[in-house]
């Protein structure tokens, strides 16, 4: 078979190296992929968003399968073209895309269908969002509605700096036609958990759930970030959790989807928060997260492709899900300045791994026999073992064996998870 699979960050190559274990792949096309992923899959410069370069790379190319990993083409309907000329293709089409490429549609259809979240209001009108702002106490969250890159999120602290955040948004178009639309929301506490899971609109299969550390810095401080590592499973999400979330919202988002027409077949990604009042969702994203993906595809036993070729035809009742009852740590090594600026082109170097660990690599460039860094995330370092402790241990161990100038990485992956285990 020949695969394609659009997108070129780490979790693409986690995608990848786990569609590669089906002995049926004989080639993996990446569009564009990144150098540090050439050994496996055939990297080809053609942009995630270029809808009709991909088109017509998957006719010219006899592609029998495609994985659509980025939330971008997802919702700008890349599926949806694909599948028009024939491709059976892993991602939802852009109707079922629209949960996260619009945060009013999703914040609309959980109120609808009684789905535990935090309270909110939309706005269009700048005037309307500064009084309801004045009716309201802070902390509160103000959010752009579009794809804003994970940045159009504002935590306030006051109403004064609420304020200025909505006028930011809605008049000095700070996060473009993004921002025109807006959604202040209540702030809610407690650990977050990421819960991915495989559906076809009938079935839905929760994967071993996981943490993110979203923040640059040891601590949890510093910018925010695309991911600076994870660990799953997270031991937040426990048995009585994840029965509550299987009842209270992951069933009854697939349901209202199906109820709206716009069925949902791919990965589904749960952003949660374990509230004082029970789980409740911060945030859909229509895919795989990133660096989520590069701990639980670890874990998964059974072989990805067959799970995503049901859910591509709606039979995923029957194929058995497994994963491994182990653990997996990821350490994202960045370029020092992320997320803000930073250098490119630095010569890499990378140890061999051993079967329990994977490096996957975000932003690298080939330069003839060299791999340089070209990224502000340049790789995953990722260990699975019996035990949480012996997980990250051994992918700090596998991170300080890979070298390039400029290197940086947290230094406390997995700590919080250790402390709520403890
Ligand atoms: P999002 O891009 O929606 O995932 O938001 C980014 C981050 O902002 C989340 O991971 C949370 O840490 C935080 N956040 C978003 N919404 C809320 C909320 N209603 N209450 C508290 N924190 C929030
Ligand atoms: N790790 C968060 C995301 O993929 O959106």
């Amino acid at each position: 078979m020949k695969l394609l699979v659009i997108g070129g960050g780490g979790r693409e190559h986690a995608i990848i190296k786990a569609l590669r274990r089906n002995p049926a792949v004989e080639e993996i096309f990446a569009l564009p992929g990144n150098g540090g992923m050439e050994g496996d899959a055939t990297c080809v410069p053609i942009g995630a968003k270029d809808i009709p370069a991909i088109v017509d790379f998957a006719k010219a190319n006899a592609i029998d399968f495609a994985v659509v990993a980025p939330d971008d083409p997802l919702v700008l309907g890349c599926v949806d073209a694909l599948q028009a000329i024939g491709v059976p293709c892993f991602g939802p089409e852009a109707k079922a895309a629209i949960i996260e490429g619009s945060k009013a549609f999703s914040k609309d259809l959980m109120k609808k269908y009684g789905i535990p979240t935090a309270k909110y209001e939309t706005f269009t009108e700048l005037d309307a969002a500064l009084s309801y702002l004045d009716t309201q106490t802070a902390p509160i969250v103000v959010k752009a509605d579009g794809l804003a890159l994970g940045k159009g999120v504002i935590i306030a602290e006051t109403i004064a700096d609420a304020k200025q955040a909505a006028t930011e948004m809605m008049a000095e178009g700070k996060f473009g036609e993004s921002g025109k639309c807006i959604v202040i929301e209540e702030f809610l506490t407690g650990p977050e958990v990421s819960v991915l899971a495989f559906t076809d609109g009938e079935t839905m299969v929760p994967m071993v759930s996981s943490m993110d550390h979203k923040r640059a810095m040891d601590g949890d401080e510093g910018l925010n970030t695309g991911g600076m590592g994870t660990v799953a499973p997270n031991p937040y999400y426990t048995p009585e959790v994840a029965q509550r979330c299987m009842e209270e919202i992951f069933l009854p988002t697939m349901r209202a989807m199906n109820t709206e027409g716009r069925t949902f077949r791919g990965c589904l990604y749960f952003g949660l928060m374990v509230t004082p009042d029970g789980p409740k969702v911060i945030e859909y994203n229509c895919r795989f997260g990133d660096p989520e993906t590069q701990v639980v595809l670890p874990l998964l036993e059974t072989d990805l492709l067959t799970i995503m070729q049901a859910v591509s035809e709606g039979r995923l009742k029957d194929v058995d899900v497994k994963f491994r009852k182990e653990h997996a740590c990821c350490v994202v090594l960045a370029s020092k300045g992320y997320p803000l600026s930073y250098e490119k082109g630095f010569e890499m170097t990378l140890p061999e791994t051993a079967a329990d660990e994977e490096i996957y690599i975000a932003g690298a460039k080939r330069d003839g026999d060299k791999l340089r860094t070209n990224g502000g995330r340049v790789l995953g370092a990722v260990a699975r073992a019996e035990t949480l402790p012996a997980a990250i241990e051994k992918a700090y161990a596998l991170a300080e064996k890979i070298h390039f100038d400029n290197a940086f990485y947290r230094r406390d992956i997995g700590q919080r998870a250790l402390k709520a285990t403890n």
